[in-house]
């Protein structure tokens, strides 16, 4: 017999599942934190990190505003510490990270320092306005992103 309080909790579950539905495919599972915890992050990146290709490609509206406000938030998601999502014993599961990321955390590391400085720079340039500037800019953090990607993301989940 479910109890109110877990009754309530499956209610308070489906909600958050009908609001932040996604187009990435995210999960959150108690039983695979580490996996989580970077998925959930990666999501988050996208999701600020998508519409400002969208307005440089000219596939929505340009607003200003609001590309100011994805890049200070991209900025912000850079000061987490993701690396807490890839600690040793992580690399199985459900989970598209392919094992090389722990034979090279060095090399990782430092890919990801990279798009933190790319995504700096993004919100400053965002910042001055300037449409052609801002393109560029988003362009460099996009490469960051791929090049990562090429080497430790696989296509599909691979456990
Ligand atoms: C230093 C490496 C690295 C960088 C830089 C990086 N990613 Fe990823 N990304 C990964 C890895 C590894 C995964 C797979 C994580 C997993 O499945 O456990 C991933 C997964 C994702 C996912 C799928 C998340 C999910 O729901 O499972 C999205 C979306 C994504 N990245 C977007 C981005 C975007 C956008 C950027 C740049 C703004 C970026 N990533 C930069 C390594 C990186």
């Amino acid at each position: 017999m479910p109890t109110t309080h877990s009754k309530r909790f499956i209610a308070g579950a489906a909600l958050c599942g009908a609001l932040f539905s996604l187009p990435a495919v995210s999960h959150f599972d108690e039983e695979q934190m580490p996996q989580s915890y970077r998925q959930s992050y990666f999501a988050l990146l996208a999701a600020n990190f998508g519409p400002m290709v969208a307005s440089v490609k000219g596939e929505i509206p340009w607003d200003q505003t609001k590309m100011e406000n994805w890049a200070n938030d991209l900025a912000a998601l850079s000061t987490l510490d993701v690396m807490r999502g890839f600690v040793d014993g992580s690399d199985k599961g459900t989970t598209r990270a392919k094992p090389e990321i722990w034979e090279n955390k060095d090399d990782f590391s430092a890919k990801m320092d990279d798009l933190h400085k790319a995504l700096a720079a993004l919100q400053q340039t965002t910042a001055g306005g300037d449409r052609k500037a801002i393109a560029e800019s988003v362009a460099t953090a996009g490469k960051a992103c791929k090049s990562c990607h090429d080497d430790y993301k696989a296509e599909n989940y691979i456990y």
